[in-house]
């Protein structure tokens, strides 16, 4: 679904991220794990098309799109749940899923909300309300919904859990579940290890932008000392 050769990317005379290849199939879910400024944004965003792509290739099903623009990308298949989550406040939650749906006709749009409302019934109670006006977790709930008005085949999470009360983010860790069942791609960027390891197919450890380990759950669970060790390196 997704594969990423050699992947390079920054701001300027910055490198964010250095030679990162992977492949990530249908229904599976990978996690990108590492310290702060490891370089875990700027690869979402470089994947979402803003950031700019230094070097490699970014193949989505097969079809390279390391040179299409970000708004050609959400039509791919492609979409993100940002870092910081970014709800539009002053819109209500109705009006933000619409926001996110813009790809989609009008039937699609319908279909993807009641969707989204089966899997968060907090927003369908609280469609009408203003996005500011609601908790942390929910508006993490409403940034995954409004994710995933577009269809996607592949969805890029950064920070699920990042200041959240557990509840919230196992009901958010519990569609996210759902949705690989159903035969979406996840790419999640994790602070919690223990979350990442055991929501993830598949684990990349990234520092500093080099990518210092990548493998499977079932080895990252085996090699859960080194990966700390990794992480602690730089987290100090
Ligand atoms: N807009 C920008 N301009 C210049 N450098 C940037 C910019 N955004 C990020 N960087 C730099 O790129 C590197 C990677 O940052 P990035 O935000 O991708 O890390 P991260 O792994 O997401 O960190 P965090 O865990 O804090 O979210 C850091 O050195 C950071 O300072
Ligand atoms: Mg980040």
């Amino acid at each position: 679904m997704l594969e990423l050769r050699d992947l390079s990317c920054g701001y300027g005379d910055i490198t964010a991220l250095r030679s990162l290849s992977l492949t990530l199939d249908p229904g599976k879910i990978l996690a990108l794990i590492g310290p702060n400024g490891a370089g875990k944004t700027s690869t979402i965003m470089c994947l979402a098309g803003l950031v700019t792509r230094h070097g490699g290739e970014i193949l989505l099903a097969g079809k390279d799109i390391s040179n299409l623009p970000a708004r050609a990308r959400p039509s791919l298949g492609l979409a993100i749940v940002p870092e910081g989550r970014r709800v539009f406040a002053e819109l209500t939650v109705g009006e933000n899923l619409i926001v996110g749906g813009h790809t989609v006709d009008r039937l699609a749009l319908q279909r993807n909300q009641a969707r989204i409302f089966e899997y968060f019934p907090r927003l369908r109670e609280r469609r009408g309300q203003h996005a500011g006006s609601l908790s942390g977790g929910e508006q993490q709930m409403l940034a995954i919904g409004r994710a995933l008005m577009s269809d996607p085949k592949i969805l890029l999470v950064d920070e699920l859990s990042l200041g959240l009360m557990p509840k919230m983010v196992d009901e958010c860790y519990e569609v996210l579940t759902q949705l690989s069942a159903a035969g979406v791609a996840i790419m999640l960027v994790e602070q919690s290890t223990e979350r990442a390891l055991s929501a993830a197919d598949h684990v990349c450890v990234l520092e500093a932008g080099n990518v210092t380990w990548q493998g499977s759950a079932t080895a990252a669970h085996q090699n859960k000392e080194v990966i700390e060790a990794l992480l602690g390196t730089n987290t100090g």
